[in-house]
């Protein structure tokens, strides 16, 4: 096992991939079913020969610049473990950003059950961080894709949320009616003429219907916010996300749709990630 580790290693290095060590480690863990760090543990072990050829496959996938949670069909968010499939973003660890400002500004109700929506909702790993939160709140999920909208039930189910969870395919909210307390939001945000500098494994991976936000990248904010004043129950709250340098652009959308008490929350390298407002 170590020679053939060591060997994966040099491969990926070869290729120009920036962890090789710990990507081989974790690829051969999801071979041998452990945990990346019991790999050692099996260094002296001999691979069988299947085992061997499909380590080798997934490595040639990593070194063709497929990221390893693609290539696994899972990603870690908020320390749970969502499936992902074509239709969904690798959910960010930036985005962790909205659920940190989120427990910052939501307390629990004491006089009625507490409903969230999530806008564009992807894999669901929004909703679903902040149901595994709040344990007595609902959710409602929202997506263009039927594909995102079936792989986030999924995760609803493996995190056992699936009954305070739903998940429906809408363009927006247009259709949509609710009185919400938390409505959050990580919507399409890249500007179209920046898809070409995007890295080779975000324009191959992730489905562009994810990121592009229109010419200027604002376009899904002026969809939304818009519709945030009918969908808030007073005192509630709204979280979107966007993109380094945009928070003064989506302000100017929020104060135009009349939206108060608007804040900016930084992720964990300082930059301003995703401002919150109210209706009332
Ligand atoms: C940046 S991804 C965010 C996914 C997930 N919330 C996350 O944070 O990982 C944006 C999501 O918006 C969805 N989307 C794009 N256009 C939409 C539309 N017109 N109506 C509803 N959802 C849309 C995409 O399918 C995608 O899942």
């Amino acid at each position: 096992m170590e020679e053939v580790l060591e060997t994966c290693i040099a491969e990926l290095s070869k290729f120009g991939v920036e962890s090789p060590r710990l990507d081989a480690r974790i690829l051969a863990s999801s071979i041998l079913k452990c945990e990346p760090t019991e790999i050692l543990m099996h260094a002296r072990a001999e691979l069988l020969d299947h085992e061997h050829a499909a380590l080798l496959t997934l490595v040639r996938r990593r070194c063709s610049g497929e990221p390893v949670s693609r290539i696994l069909g899972v990603r870690e968010f908020w320390s749970l473990p969502f499936l992902l499939s074509v239709d969904t973003l690798d959910p960010r660890p930036d985005s962790e950003t909205i659920i940190e400002a989120a427990l910052e500004l939501v307390s629990e109700s004491q006089d009625h059950e507490m409903l969230f929506l999530d806008i564009g909702t992807g894999s669901g790993c929004l909703l679903l961080a902040l149901l595994s939160e709040w344990k007595s709140t609902w959710g409602l999920g929202v997506d263009i894709s039927s594909g995102a909208i079936q792989t986030a039930q999924k995760n609803a189910d493996a995190l056992r949320c699936a009954d305070r969870a739903k998940f429906c395919v809408s363009n927006w909210v247009d259709t949509l009616d609710g009185q919400f307390d938390l409505i959050v939001s990580n919507p399409p945000y890249i500007r179209a003429d920046d898809v070409p500098g995007l890295s080779r494994d975000v324009q191959l991976f992730d489905p562009m219907r994810a990121l592009v936000g229109g010419a200027d990248g604002l376009e899904a904010y002026r969809k939304i916010l818009p519709d945030c004043r009918r969908l808030l129950r007073p005192g509630g709250v709204v979280i979107v996300e966007f993109g380094q340098g945009q928070h003064n652009e989506v302000e100017s959308i929020m104060r135009a749709e009349g939206l108060l008490r608007i804040e900016s929350h930084k992720d964990l390298g300082g930059t301003i990630r995703c401002l919150s407002a109210q209706a009332t």
